[in-house]
């Protein structure tokens, strides 16, 4: 695949579709307010289009779990639209749930797999990608399966605007090291301001934490990493 051409291959999925059953307010969401908020692949050719406020800045969140980053962030930044992708079930209906609980009318959700939405969307259209502990992959047998490498950051590298920000974190020392590895050793994303490694010494304070992030925080304190499409 070359920056300018997506691969129309299949792509495989790693992580749980459904988790214990939904409660009945959560299938109510997702039988009612899901198709009020979701997008489709072709949705996404314009993608200020899909929300109704038509924003001039739209950012994407990959694997959004419960979506408490992506909530956050829409409701501290009401002008902004919020796109987050996410194939697991009860995460999305857990977005759902706090987009009603606070009227967040700046989100978008594609309820699959990330990279089809990278690969759907225009280029240069994103002004920001967040992707927080996405991967369950700490052996490296398994290291193909982990969402930074070449393709994904082709397809990333395709998608983002110019200055846009790719936000990683991970509390698993090995695939912070090999997010960070892979994404300083390719030229078109800059470590951020005043660093070599995209590594920030501490939590920055305007990241919105997430329960998962929460629950491991004693065990194993993660890597913040912040890196530019140049
Ligand atoms: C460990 S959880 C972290 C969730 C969330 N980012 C957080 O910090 O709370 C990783 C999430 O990534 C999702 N995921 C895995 N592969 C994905 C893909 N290709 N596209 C979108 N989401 C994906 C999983 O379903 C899972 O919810």
């Amino acid at each position: 695949m070359t920056e300018q051409t997506p691969s129309p291959a299949p792509l495989r999925l790693y992580g749980r579709r459904k988790g214990k059953p939904l409660r009945p307010r959560h299938q109510h969401l997702m039988q009612d307010f899901l198709p009020q908020v979701s997008v489709t692949l072709d949705d996404l050719a314009e993608p200020q289009k899909i929300f109704s406020h038509h924003p001039s800045t739209v950012m994407f969140e990959i694997g959004f779990g419960a979506g408490d980053h992506l909530a956050q962030l829409a409701h501290d930044m009401p002008n902004a639209g919020f796109l987050g992708a996410e194939p697991f079930m009860n995460g999305v209906a857990s977005l759902l749930k706090k987009m009603d609980d606070q009227a967040l009318t700046n989100i978008r959700i594609f309820a699959g797999d990330a990279r089809m939405v990278l690969e759907a969307l225009p280029p240069q259209s994103l002004d920001a990608v967040f992707l927080l502990f996405p991967d369950p992959w700490p052996k490296n047998r398994h290291a193909n399966r982990r969402f930074i490498g070449p393709d994904n950051l082709n397809r990333l590298a395709r998608a983002m605007k110019s200055g846009a920000e790719l936000r990683m974190a991970s509390d698993v020392p090995p695939l912070a090291t090999w997010m960070q590895k892979h994404t300083l050793a390719d030229d078109r994303f800059a470590p951020h301001a005043g660093t070599e490694s995209g590594q920030w010494p501490h939590r920055p304070a305007h990241w919105p934490t997430t329960r998962y992030e929460q629950k491991n925080l004693a065990k194993h304190p993660p890597a913040w990493l912040s890196f530019y499409r140049r």
